[in-house]
This record gives structure tokens, sequence and C-alpha cells, in this order.
């Protein structure tokens, strides 16, 4: 165990009755650190985040916060969380809620100047004294952040903090996690199923299904190991320049094809022959280059492979 880590779990296992909800999973979360948990549906990442913060007990193995036993009354000091769906008492006012949630947690000092400030942050300072009921779903998911964040918790914990938002909702949402992060140095560890969005906030990311890790790396070094051997070409004859360099580059070339968007994929592990390869019969073609790179890689993509839904 290493309390230079944020979250550390070793094998840790959740079992209900015979089946097996996540099994075995190795977490190594730094400090600082903003780390997106994705995974198909039913994969285990709420379950996961359930025995993080101590709601749930580990069949078996272990975690630890910032080398705190998970469950035990240090660790969850250290935790913030906003759950998959956020319940509120629904005649409180926002502000009583929270202010309410500030002393459970035993926050000290002007609790409700901190509760306001908060509030005000998250755009939600003209609804101080609205009844949480008649909040829109945006509304409650800032209010989630608020409650998670009212003790300045060291890590927030964040189960689909966007799910039922409409876009501008979410990209407020990720904006101030940007903030939180930044400025308040806080440790981010958020599951969703919103790749585009999750891929400009997190540094990296762990990838499980069917309650395994299949995935854990930072954003870069996933990139990198997925746009390594791959290119991207566009041209005004794509299907005779794609014959031609087949014919040509045989064994150049270990896959290609030409996608929807009209753009021909190469993968070759020799990228210097190909580019002079391909220079050759575009010329020879006398056709027009429109577009040669390596090829970008989303998080989508590099999920959609990972799972199988598409070819590694
Ligand atoms: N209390 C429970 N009793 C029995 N099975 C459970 C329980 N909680 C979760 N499961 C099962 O464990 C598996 C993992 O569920 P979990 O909620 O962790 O998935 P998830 O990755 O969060 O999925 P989603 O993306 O839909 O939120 C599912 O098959 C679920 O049915
Ligand atoms: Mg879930």
């Amino acid at each position: 165990m290493s309390d230079s880590l944020m979250i550390e779990t070793k094998g840790m296992t959740k079992e209900f009755g015979k089946f097996v909800a996540v099994d075995g999973i190795d977490l190594r979360i730094e400090r600082g650190a903003v780390h997106g948990f994705i995974g198909p549906n039913g994969a285990g990442k709420t379950t996961t985040i359930k025995m993080l913060i101590g709601a749930i007990r580990c069949t078996r193995g272990s975690g630890y916060i910032m080398g705190q036993p998970v469950g035990s009354v240090a660790a969850k000091r250290l935790i913030g969380y906003s759950p998959e769906h956020p319940a509120f008492y629904r005649e409180m006012s926002a502000l009583d809620y929270l202010v309410y949630m500030a002393r459970v947690c035993g926050v000290a000092g002007d609790v409700e100047r901190k509760a306001i400030d908060l509030l005000d942050w998250l755009e939600l300072g003209k609804f101080t004294e609205s009844k949480v009921g008649g909040f829109s779903a945006g509304m409650k998911q800032r209010l989630g952040l608020a409650q998670a964040l009212i003790h300045d918790p060291e890590l927030l914990i964040l189960d689909e903090p966007t799910a039922n938002l409409d876009p501008t909702g979410r990209m407020s949402i990720l904006g101030k996690l940007r903030e939180t992060s930044k400025e308040r140095g806080v440790t981010i560890f958020i599951s969703s199923h919103i790749l585009g969005e999750l891929e400009h906030l997190v540094d990296s990311v762990t990838l499980i299904n069917k309650g395994r890790v299949v995935a854990e790396d930072s954003m870069q070094n996933l990139k990198e190991a997925y746009s390594k051997d791959r290119y991207v070409l566009k041209t005004s004859d794509n299907g005779a320049v794609l014959d031609a360099i087949k014919a040509r580059t045989r064994s150049l070339i270990s896959d290609s094809w030409i996608d929807e968007g009209g753009f021909i994929h190469l993968v070759s592990q020799d990228g210097v022959s190909l580019k002079r390869q391909v220079v050759e019969v575009i010329r020879e073609r006398g056709a027009l280059l429109d577009h040669f790179s390596q090829e970008e890689v989303t998080l989508e993509t590099i999920y959609r492979r990972k799972m199988g839904l598409e070819a590694e």
C-alpha cells in the first residue's frame, strides 16, 4: 500500500451470490489525476465506486484512499461523492440542504457562507431558497456536485455526473470539474458513457468489462499506441489510388480500407516507405492529394477496439 497514491486497490472483488460483479480489480490512481472509469452497462463501475466510498464491502481484496482502508472513517472523510442518481429531500431549499450536509460532514466555521459561495460558483446562486423538489435534472446534478464538494474533499468520485444533461449542461459541469481539478488540486475519479467529452477532461483512464480491467493507461500513451502504424489519406481518386498502392506495396501494408467519410486507412509498420510509395502512386495516377496524416484516435475508437466492436 502506497500513500503517494490517491486510490489503490488490490484484487478488489464483489460477488452477489454466485455472480462476480467486480473481479479482482487493481487500481493505482495518482494524487491530482483526473481519471476516467469507463465500460459498458453492467461492467461493474458503480459496484466498484460503491466499494471505494465504503457503501458496500468487498468480498475479497483490498482498497485504500491515501493509504486509509476503504470504508474507514478516515477514508470516507477524504471523499466527496456524487451518485449516479442523486436523491434529495424535496421539501428542503438548496441552501438548507447544503448546510445540513455540511454539518453531517462536520464542516467547521461559517457553513452558510461556504454553502452560498459554492451555490454561486455552480450557478445556483438565484435558487438558494428554492425547494430542491422543483429543480431540473441539470440543477440537481449541480447541487449533487456542491454536496460532494462542501467539505473540501481530496478526492471527488462521480458516477456519471452528466448522464441526464443536455449538451450545455454537460459543458458547464465539465468546465466546473476542470476548474476543481486545476484550482483546488482535487483528484477526480469519474465514470461516464460520454466518451467524446470525457476525453477532454481526463488524463488517464481505466476501461472495465465484465468486472475486469481491460485497459489502464494515460490518455497520451493510449493515443500513441493506437495511432502508431496507422495512416489516413484522401485523394481525388481513392479507389484507384488504393488499388495501385496495394499492388505496388503488398508487403508494406497489413490492412487497408476506405471509410464512409471517403478517407483511405492504411496500416503499415514502415511509415517512411509507405509515404514514398503513396507520393509515387498519386503522381503516376495524376490524382490530387487532399489529406495525408497519422490517424488521430479518439477515446471512442480506443473503446470500440478494446471492446472488440472494431478491429484493433
Ligand atoms: N445489489 C446487487 N445484487 C445483485 N447484482 C447486482 C447488484 N448490484 C449490481 N449488480 C450486478 O452487477 C453488475 C455490475 O453492475 P454495476 O451497476 O456496477 O454496473 P455499471 O458498470 O455501473 O453499469 P451502468 O453503466 O449501467 O451504470 C450488473 O450485472 C448488475 O446487475
Ligand atoms: Mg453504473
